[in-house]
C-alpha cells in the first residue's frame, strides 16, 4: 500500500477503506488530498479484490471544505488554467466501483460535494451538511449546485447554497441527501456492515446497476430505461447470473466469482 500523507488507506477484506487524516484543518481538503484521494480510488478500483470503497473521515469532521488557505492568494488564471480539481477532482464520482461515504460531523463545501460523488451517504446523527461557499465570496465548485439540487430540489438547494446555513442528519435523511443515520459511535461499524454486504455482492452486476442508476440523472426517462434494459441483459452474459440463479432455486449462497 503507498504511503499517503493526508489520508489513510486500508484494505479490510473486500472493502477499501480511505479515511481523510488531516484533523487540526478539520480535513480541509487541498489540492494534496484531492490528488491522494485520486490515487487511492485509482489503486482501489484496479485491485481485483476490492468490491466496494468507503470514505470517511473523523468524529468532528468529514470534511469542512477545501482549503480556504490554499485558496485564498490564487487569482483566476491560476485556477482556471491549473484546473487540477476539475481533471482529478471528481474521481470518486468516476469510480466504477460501488462507493459509500461515511459522514460525522462537518461535510461542509467540498466536503459536503465529496460525499456527494460516493454513490451512498450514510451519516452519524452528529452530521452536518452545507454549501457555506456564498460566505466567502464564491460558489460552490465541485458539483454543489448540481448534485444537491438533484438530490435534494432546488428550494432547498437554493437555501442552503444562497444563506450558507447547515443542515443536520435528520434534515438531510429527510431531504433525501442521506439513506441512513447511524448513532455516531456505530457509524464505521454499520458502514463497513453495509459495504461488505454490497462487495459480496456480483462485482459487474453491481457495476451495471450503478451506471444504469447514474444514468438517471444524464438522460431521458426513455433512454435512461432503455440503457437498464441493455444492461440488464448483459447481466445475462455473466457467470454470476446464471450461479445467483441457481443459488436460488436449490436454496443455497451464490459463489460469485465476478465475472
Ligand atoms: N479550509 C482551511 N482551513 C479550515 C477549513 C477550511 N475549509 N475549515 C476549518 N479549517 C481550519 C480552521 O482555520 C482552524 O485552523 P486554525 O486552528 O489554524 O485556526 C481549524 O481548521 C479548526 O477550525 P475552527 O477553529 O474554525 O473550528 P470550529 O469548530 O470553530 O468551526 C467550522 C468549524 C464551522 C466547520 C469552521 O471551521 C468553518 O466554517 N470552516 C469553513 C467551512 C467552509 O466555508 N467551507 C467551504 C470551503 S470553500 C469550498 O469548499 C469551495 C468548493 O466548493 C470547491
Amino acid at each position: 500500500m503507498k504511503a499517503f500523507e493526508h489520508i489513510i488507506v486500508e484494505t479490510r477484506g473486500k472493502v477499501g477503506v480511505i479515511t481523510l487524516n488531516r484533523p487540526k484543518m478539520l480535513n480541509a481538503l487541498s489540492f494534496g488530498v484531492f490528488g491522494e484521494i485520486a490515487t487511492a480510488v485509482d489503486d482501489l478500483e484496479a485491485n481485483d479484490s476490492i468490491g466496494c470503497i468507503v470514505l470517511t473521515g473523523n468524529e468532528k469532521a468529514f470534511a469542512a471544505g477545501a482549503d480556504i488557505k490554499e485558496m485564498q492568494p490564487k487569482g483566476f488564471i491560476e485556477m482556471f488554467s491549473n484546473d487540477f480539481i476539475a481533471i482529478r477532482g471528481d474521481r470518486v464520482a468516476t469510480c466504477r466501483k460501488p462507493t459509500v461515504a461515511a459522514v460525522s460531523g462537518y461535510a461542509l463545501g467540498g466536503g459536503c460535494e465529496l460525499a456527494m460523488m460516493c454513490d451512498i451517504i450514510i451519516a452519524s446523527d452528529t452530521a452536518k451538511f452545507g454549501q457555506p461557499e456564498i460566505t466567502l465570496g464564491t460558489i460552490p465548485g465541485i458539483g454543489g449546485t448540481q448534485r444537491l439540487t438533484r438530490a435534494i430540489g432546488k428550494s432547498k438547494a437554493m437555501d442552503l447554497c444562497l444563506t450558507g446555513r447547515m443542515m443536520d442528519a435528520a434534515e438531510a435523511e429527510r431531504s433525501g441527501l442521506v439513506s441512513r443515520i447511524v448513532p455516531s459511535d456505530k457509524l464505521m461499524s454499520e458502514v463497513m456492515t453495509i459495504a461488505e454486504k454490497i462487495a459480496e455482492m456480483s462485482l459487474p452486476a453491481a457495476e451495471m446497476a450503478k451506471r444504469a442508476i447514474n444514468r438517471a440523472f444524464e438522460t431521458p426517462l426513455s433512454e435512461g430505461l432503455q440503457v437498464e434494459r441493455d444492461l440488464f441483459r448483459s447481466t445475462f452474459a455473466l457467470e454470476d447470473r446464471l450461479e445467483g440463479m441457481a443459488a436460488f432455486i436449490e436454496k443455497r449462497k451464490p459463489a460469485n466469482k465476478n465475472r
